[in-house]
């Protein structure tokens, strides 16, 4: 069986910024209040004509350029996004045309702030299967879109951008995806959803009227179980792979709140210095935020050949996602 490595990486973030003292105009809140609950001092905002595959087309190209890849060579595009252009086609097929992919199928992968790891899970074992050479995994979102800007409890939180990585076979046993522990507890789906414009509730005056195609989140609860979940997920995949959390070169985490980070970090006793945390920037970009955090931790050369990362989130379904990669340029 051929082994899976990330050979590139690209991301995209609109210029358009969204600050605490732009939010303290719009809802009843503080700068201190965000800073101190979240650790999120701006956010990135899609312009009004951009859409989720405008920015994953950017990423896209962006990795693709990074290493030289020719989209012709792709075998498959999967793109991780809860905001996608409209309801079909799918983002993928939108982008598989852009970037001229003209060997790939692909397909959208909904599972919202762990969809990147979804991502990367299935684009491995696509891979390492022998079916798949070259499978482009895409994080994108323009939360902007769904967020309701009169919700104070949602609206500080989020923020648009896209990343993607590109996953290819392995040469002569060299390492790179090492294992995963993934999970989904449906029963959490009503703590964080977007209640109308699927078959449940389609779009009507009274959906519009009752705000209901924005996102609603029972933050609290999301948090205990991100808090406790993260943990367990990372615990998971150490035990399964034999590695110890001693041997973590970097926890790349998804970001939606500092206090979660910091917490997962200290429950699986993994120092601060090994841990990316950039949401100050970009706030909960959902399916972006690890591509954008990786994006980072090479820009700022924390991250480099053969050091050990291990990814994790926790997202709304309730989705847990948790990778571990021995990382190959
Ligand atoms: O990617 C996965 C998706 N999401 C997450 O992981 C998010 C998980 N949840 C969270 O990050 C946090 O729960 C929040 C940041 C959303 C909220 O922080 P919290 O510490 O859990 O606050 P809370 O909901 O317990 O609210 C505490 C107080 C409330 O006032 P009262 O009832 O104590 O008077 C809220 O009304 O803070 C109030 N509050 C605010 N105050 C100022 C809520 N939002 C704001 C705000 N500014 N923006």
């Amino acid at each position: 069986m051929p082994g899976a490595k990330i050979t590139a990486l690209g991301t995209y973030t609109p210029p358009g910024m969204l600050t605490n003292q732009d939010l303290e105009r719009l809802v009843e809140t503080t700068n201190d209040w965000i800073i101190d609950r979240t650790g999120i001092s701006t956010r990135r905002i899609a312009a009004p004509d951009m859409a989720t595959s405008d920015m994953a087309v950017l990423a896209a190209q962006a990795a693709l350029a990074q290493n030289g890849t020719d989209p012709a060579s792709l075998d498959a595009i999967l793109v991780c996004t809860v905001t996608p252009d409209m309801n079909f086609p799918a983002t993928a097929c939108l982008v598989q045309h852009r970037i001229g992919a003209a060997g790939a199928w692909g397909f959208d992968l909904m599972a919202a702030c762990s969809g990147f790891l979804y991502g990367l899970t299935t684009a491995a074992h696509l891979v390492m299967s022998g079916s798949h050479k070259k499978v482009l995994v895409i994080g994108a979102d323009t939360m902007s879109r769904i967020i309701d800007y009169k919700d104070r409890s949602t609206c500080i939180l989020f923020g648009d951008g896209a990343g993607a990585m590109l996953v290819e076979q392995c040469e002569n046993g060299e390492p790179g995806f090492l294992g995963f522990h993934n999970e989904v507890d449906g029963s959490g789906g009503s703590y964080l959803m977007m209640p109308a414009g699927g078959s449940r509730m389609p779009a009507s005056v009274a959906t519009i009227e009752q705000r209901l195609h924005y996102v609603k989140q029972d933050g609290q609860q999301v948090f205990k179980y991100a808090v406790r979940k993260m943990h367990e997920a990372c615990q998971k995949v150490l035990e399964k792979t034999g590695v110890s959390a001693n041997d973590v070169t970097l926890m790349i985490p998804h970001q939606a709140n500092r206090r979660i980070i910091e917490a997962t970090a200290a429950r699986i006793g993994i120092p601060l210095d090994r841990v990316i945390i950039n949401i100050g920037k970009f706030g909960n970009t959902t399916g972006a935020t690890i591509p954008l955090a990786t994006g980072e931790a090479l820009a700022e050369g924390r991250l480099k050949k053969g050091d050990l990362v291990l990814f994790s989130a926790v997202g709304a379904g309730f989705t847990v996602g948790a990778n571990l990669w021995r990382w190959s340029y």
